[in-house]
């Protein structure tokens, strides 16, 4: 695999706007990183400590294939509307697992 290979992934917002986001293997230490670059509301408060649960967001289409840890279970269930799809996007590592997934951004906690 080439070192900068581009890989994407959709975000739908709270509006239910589309954004499709183009990135490279760790070009930013999270998929909540790379939202917030792009995102224009406040998104991760805790800053990637997986502690606020403002970067909630679920996967709508696509499937992660990567165990998630029991840090980021704890703080998923202090928040609100969580399900199976839920994930905190500081917890999402840019690389190819992602690629091509589609995430809907969950703001109501
Ligand atoms: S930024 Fe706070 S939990 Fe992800």
């Amino acid at each position: 695999m080439k070192e900068n290979q581009v890989f994407r992934v959709t975000v739908t917002d709270t509006y239910n706007d589309i954004f499709h986001l183009a990135f490279t293997k760790h070009q930013y230490p999270s998929l909540m990183a790379l939202i917030a670059n792009t995102y224009p509301e406040e998104f991760g408060e805790c800053k990637g400590r997986g502690l606020c649960g403002t970067c909630h967001v679920k996967i709508t289409q696509g499937i992660l294939q990567e165990p998630i840890e029991p840090n980021e279970i704890k703080t998923l269930n202090s928040v609100y509307n969580t399900d199976n799809n839920s994930r905190l996007a500081c917890q999402i590592m840019l690389n190819k697992k992602i690629n091509n997934i589609t995430f809907k951004i969950i703001n109501d906690n």
